[in-house]
């Protein structure tokens, strides 16, 4: 596996890759890798010639200092990973490789980054969109995989690609669970022992809420989940919402026929988790 930090040399050996005619696959994380990580390089490999991953602890994207501070940084355990798992090149730029000057770009995004993390995180998703672009114009990929855990995220992406008219196919991947349901995600390792015991909670709740809503309506069974959730005293919802899972927007009522996903943000002690669920 290749190792580039400088974009300028990763861009002479994609140039050479692509006078190859090779499918380029790209995987952006922000490294503390995990599971759910390598799912998505694994179904790069698959689609692709060659699997290109970054990791990048992007500071625009956080809204809370604190929380940029403390997100888990790994990198030579990460480069292991890759490895192992067959990834071709991983790009680690500095902070002064990826924002040599003020990116002052906006987006616009419609309702999409007005929502749920958009609400609660503002400017994350401008962060995020970003550093995305960026890394999209030095690895100018066929496709891009990221995990449904940040369902939102992907939403937004895919509307990204629309509006900068990017040549790149955005592949949601499924969320990888531990095996008490618990999401993967790097915060996971953020958590005290203690912490970690009771989130379960709240993949546990997600999943049960499916059965709950067969007789319970939209409002009942949002309130039912957060009260669920709530009930630890170790665990504070954010929000909990249903919405339609292209444009985002409430779901009302059960009978509307649009495809439906839960969507949780929950504190526990300093960390925050993600989740979601489909509703049918
Ligand atoms: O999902 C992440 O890890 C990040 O938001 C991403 C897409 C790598 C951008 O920094």
């Amino acid at each position: 596996m290749k190792v580039f930090e400088n974009k300028a040399d990763l861009i002479f050996e994609i140039n050479s890759l692509k006078q190859q005619s090779k499918a380029i696959g790209f995987v952006p994380t922000m490294g503390a890798l995990h599971k759910g990580h390598i799912s998505l390089i694994t179904i790069s490999k698959n689609n692709n010639d060659i699997t290109i991953a970054s990791i990048f602890v992007n500071p625009t994207q956080f809204n809370d200092k604190k929380d940029y501070q403390r997100y888990p940084r790994i990198l030579s355990d990460d480069i292991k990973m890759l490895e192992k798992a067959g990834c071709d090149i991983v790009f680690t730029p500095t902070e002064e490789e990826m924002y040599p000057e003020a990116d002052n770009r906006q987006f616009d995004f419609g309702n999409l980054d007005k929502v749920m993390e958009g609400k609660f995180r503002p400017g994350h998703f401008r962060g995020v969109a970003l550093i995305v672009s960026k890394l999209f114009d030095i690895v100018t990929p066929d496709k891009a995989y990221f995990g449904e855990k940040d369902f939102q995220q992907v939403t937004v992406l895919k509307h990204l690609v629309t509006i900068m008219r990017y040549p790149i196919e955005i592949i949601s991947c499924p969320i990888i669970r531990e095996h008490d349901g618990l999401a993967m995600s790097s915060r996971n390792m953020l958590l005290t022992k203690e912490e970690r015991e009771h989130v379960s909670l709240i993949s546990k709740t997600l999943f049960e809420a499916r059965e709950i809503a067969k007789k319970l309506n939209v409002e009942e069974t949002k309130n039912w989940v957060i009260q669920q959730i709530n009930s630890d005293s170790l665990l504070k919802v954010e929000y909990f919402e249903i919405v339609n899972d292209i444009n985002l927007e409430s779901i009302h009522d059960w009978s509307q026929n649009e495809n439906k996903v839960g969507c949780i943000a929950v504190h526990v002690g300093n960390i925050r988790l993600i989740d979601n669920v489909r509703f049918y």
